[in-house]
């Protein structure tokens, strides 16, 4: 009997990323994505790389009687949990959306699985729950701080809630996986990241200025107290992170309770290392100026990437190099994404 596993978000950056390699892996996959901020095209192109297409869903995790339809429909056995907002500033702007999509959402999905008996499950936390850690690299046993940002809480909230979720019934097992910074695209270059409008992050908007869309990047500040002065952090290539999920669906299947990983790399990079690394990797220039801190920044966040290493078996195997080349590679054969041209709707 296949093994089905549903995809919350699986139609966005790393959701696509991990619906590939799991349908890769021989899992069957059902997304469940309402295309807020992703286009199904993804998962068509998912179907060009493997020659496989996962059962895909529009909906909401805020729906329940269609999270009840499609538990009773199918049986899966484990849910990897993307769904959900992500723009640090619009959270600011529009709390209510991110505390119902991240929190709500995620509290409407662990109830229509504990209905069903489905336990296991696979959440996409963030170094953010870290705040500003004062010991680096970071491991799991470093304390988390409230972040600064709806976005950050939202995502701290979900954690907390799912520990207590465990602590309440032994059937659940979980885990929380802290990304550090994903970036890169599918070396195919058919799937990738496709930011609305202006990227915030830094890698897309470094190529969105190396093919020529946006004029020069802004540097967020170079007088951190870091070796030249610009921010540093641990950028993870997202076919790495996509692989870290299997790693921890299949440790889950064995272990219960709630377990946490970082999900990075170990070594951090700073703005200007980025900057000059893509420079390298695309031969294109990246023109920037240095600009004022941006409001809530911290000055370095990177992973002790060793629990994962040790308990999952999974290390990163792209290095900086790869990412800036699977970047531009996305980049330059998509300019505009998933759409066709610069006005075609995602
Ligand atoms: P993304 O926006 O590309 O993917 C999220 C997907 O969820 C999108 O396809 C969107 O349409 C869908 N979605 C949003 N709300 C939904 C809802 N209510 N119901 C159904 N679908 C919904 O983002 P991503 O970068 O792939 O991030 C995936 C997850 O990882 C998110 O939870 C994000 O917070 C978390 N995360 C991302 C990063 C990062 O830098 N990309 C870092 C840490 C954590
Ligand atoms: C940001 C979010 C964080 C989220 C993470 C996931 C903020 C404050 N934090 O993290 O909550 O989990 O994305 O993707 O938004 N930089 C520039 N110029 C730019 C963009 C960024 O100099 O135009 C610098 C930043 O100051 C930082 C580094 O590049 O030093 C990385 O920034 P970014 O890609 O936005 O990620 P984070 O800030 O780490």
């Amino acid at each position: 009997m296949k093994n089905t596993i549903l995809v919350t978000g699986g139609a966005g950056y790393i959701g696509s990323h991990t619906t590939l390699a799991l349908l890769e892996a021989g899992f069957e996959v059902i997304v469940l994505d309402n295309l807020c901020n992703s286009s199904v095209d993804s998962l068509n192109r998912v179907q060009k790389i493997c020659n496989k297409l996962p059962i895909f869903i529009e909906g909401d995790i805020r729906d329940r009687i269609l999270l009840n339809n499609i538990f009773t429909t199918y049986k899966i056995s484990a849910v990897l949990h993307f769904a959900g907002l992500k723009a640090v500033g619009d959270s600011v702007n529009n709390p209510l959306e991110y505390y119902e999509n991240n929190v709500a959402g995620s509290v409407n999905l662990c109830s229509a699985m504990a209905q069903a008996n489905v336990f296991n499950l696979v959440f996409s936390s963030s170094a953010t729950v870290y705040g500003e850690s004062t010991q680096m690299p970071i491991n799991e046993r470093a304390p988390t701080a409230t972040p600064t940002n709806p976005y950050g809480r939202s995502k701290l909230m979900v954690e907390e809630l799912l520990k207590d979720l465990s602590y309440s019934d032994a059937r659940w097992s979980i885990a929380l996986l802290r990304y550090f910074n994903p970036v890169g695209a599918h070396q195919s270059g058919l799937i990738g990241e496709d930011p609305n409008g202006t990227p915030n992050n830094l890698v897309p908007y470094i190529s969105q200025v190396a093919i020529g869309k946006l004029k020069k990047l802004s540097v967020y500040g170079d007088d951190y107290p870091t070796p030249d002065g610009t921010g540093i952090r641990d950028y993870i290539h997202v076919v790495d992170l996509a692989d870290g999920h299997l790693k921890a669906l299949q440790a889950i299947s064995k272990t219960g309770g709630v377990n946490i990983w970082n999900l990075g790399t170990g070594i951090g990079y700073s703005v200007l290392e980025m900057i000059r690394a893509f420079e390298m990797a695309s031969q294109k220039s990246v023109p920037f100026q240095i600009v004022n801190r941006r409001q809530g920044d911290i000055a370095e966040c990177w992973a002790d990437p060793m629990k994962a290493q040790q308990e999952l078996g999974w290390k990163t195997e792209r290095k900086l190099n790869d990412m800036m080349v699977d970047t531009w590679r996305w980049q330059s054969l998509n300019p505009y994404g998933y759409k066709t041209s610069s006005n075609s709707v995602k």
